[in-house]
């Protein structure tokens, strides 16, 4: 078991470790007393690990009520936020008690949501069960639901008090999803850590899960730290996301998230070559690297259809943006683009329709 001290203003610490579902209880009583729990949860996650949460929390002496929604992003919206509100104040629950967020991504986010406004802030816990959510979203504290316009366009930075995160719950993720926290985790790998990238070359994933989980979440701590209102280190984490959310967007969030950044980093890879700012050979490595793990290297989309998309992306600050481009395998720079000029650089990637 490893713990990870996490945060700049308020601290909590990710577990991660095998077989800590069923120490949750014992885990949770570390940084909260005894008091009412909402365990939230969608009804996949519900079938194969509420219970067993359930069964832990209650032998450490919180009393449990749980709240089952449909999977799928298309849960994350107003209409269920609220009825997780309505679901609180009718269990009773106070500012002082507790929620406890089972599961992936869409549930982490809007139960951390929940308990950020919810009598204007409570206490949640977080254990997630994909491997995005254990690598991306235990570290951040973004919170958020989806409008019909747009993904995560109501939201706030809420910090969870504790992230449990157990490997063996990423054995039962289909194939596709777990890729998805492997674009996620290699993104990591791209930007600093020679240790991951060896770990998704050599295709030896599950046995270092554990080890892949504690790596991301230090990474990705010590850049939120350093930055933890989205200005300037934070803007690293974006690398391969500029492309990436523009192609999820135009693929009408068919292409999942993982799986459009890891098509965003061959094309800035790709581009940086052809600017001469990445040494070369990078580009050809990412792209092994993603395939052997399961993830596309490129898109039917043209460079200029992904560039008008990102235009349009909430990151744009003014006219100008910030685009995360690799140096190498290992280290990356941002790189001032023109916001009319993303199409453009884009192009310069062979992963793009021509
Ligand atoms: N807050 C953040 O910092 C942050 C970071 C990255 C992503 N996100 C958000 O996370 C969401 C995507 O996350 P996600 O991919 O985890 O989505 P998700 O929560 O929808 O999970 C994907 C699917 O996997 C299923 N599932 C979950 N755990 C499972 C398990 N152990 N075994 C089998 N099936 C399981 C779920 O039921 C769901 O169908 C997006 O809404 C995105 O905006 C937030
Ligand atoms: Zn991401």
């Amino acid at each position: 078991m490893e713990r990870i001290s996490v945060g700049a203003s308020k601290k909590y610490e990710v577990v991660i470790g095998r077989g800590l579902l069923d120490r949750c209880g014992e885990l949770v009583s570390e940084v909260k007393p005894a008091c009412r729990t909402a365990l939230i949860t969608d009804d996949i996650v519900d079938g194969l690990y509420a219970d067993r949460t359930e069964q832990s929390l209650r032998e450490a002496g919180f009393s449990v009520s749980k709240y089952v929604f449909p999977h799928g992003e298309q849960s994350k919206d107003l209409k269920n936020y609220e009825r997780i509100l309505e679901f609180l104040l009718k269990e009773g629950l106070s500012r002082g008690d507790l929620i406890v967020a089972l599961g992936g991504g869409v549930c982490g986010d809007m139960a951390g949501f929940a308990a950020a406004t919810y009598l204007r802030g409570m206490d949640y816990v977080q254990i997630p069960t994909t491997f995005l959510a254990a690598v991306d979203s235990s570290v951040g504290g973004k919170t958020a639901v989806d409008l019909g316009e747009g993904k995560n366009l109501v939201g706030a930075f809420h910090q969870p008090i504790q992230v449990i995160c157990d490997a063996d719950t990423l054995s039962t993720l289909p194939r596709d999803i777990f890729a998805d926290g492997s674009a996620e985790s290699i993104k990591y790998g791209v930007l600093g850590d020679r240790d991951i990238i060896e770990i998704f070359s050599k295709g030896k994933v599950q046995d270092e899960l554990s080890h892949i989980i504690a790596r991301a979440v230090k990474t990705k701590s010590d850049y939120v730290e350093r930055d933890e209102f989205d200005n300037g280190m934070r803007m690293f984490l974006n690398l391969g996301h500029t492309a990436g959310h523009a192609i999820e967007k135009l693929s009408g969030l068919s292409i999942t998230h993982g799986h459009a950044v890891a098509i965003g980093m061959v094309i800035v890879t790709d581009a940086a070559e052809k600017l001469g700012i990445c040494e070369p050979g990078s580009a050809a490595e990412l792209r092994q690297i993603l395939t052997r793990n399961g993830l596309p290297i490129s898109t039917s989309f043209t460079g200029e259809e992904i560039g008008r998309a990102a235009q349009s992306d909430k990151k744009r600050r003014g006219d100008s943006l910030k685009l995360v481009l690799p140096r190498r395998i290992g280290e990356c720079m941002l790189y001032d683009a023109q916001a009319d000029r993303l199409g453009e650089i884009f192009s310069l990637s062979e992963a793009v329709k021509r």
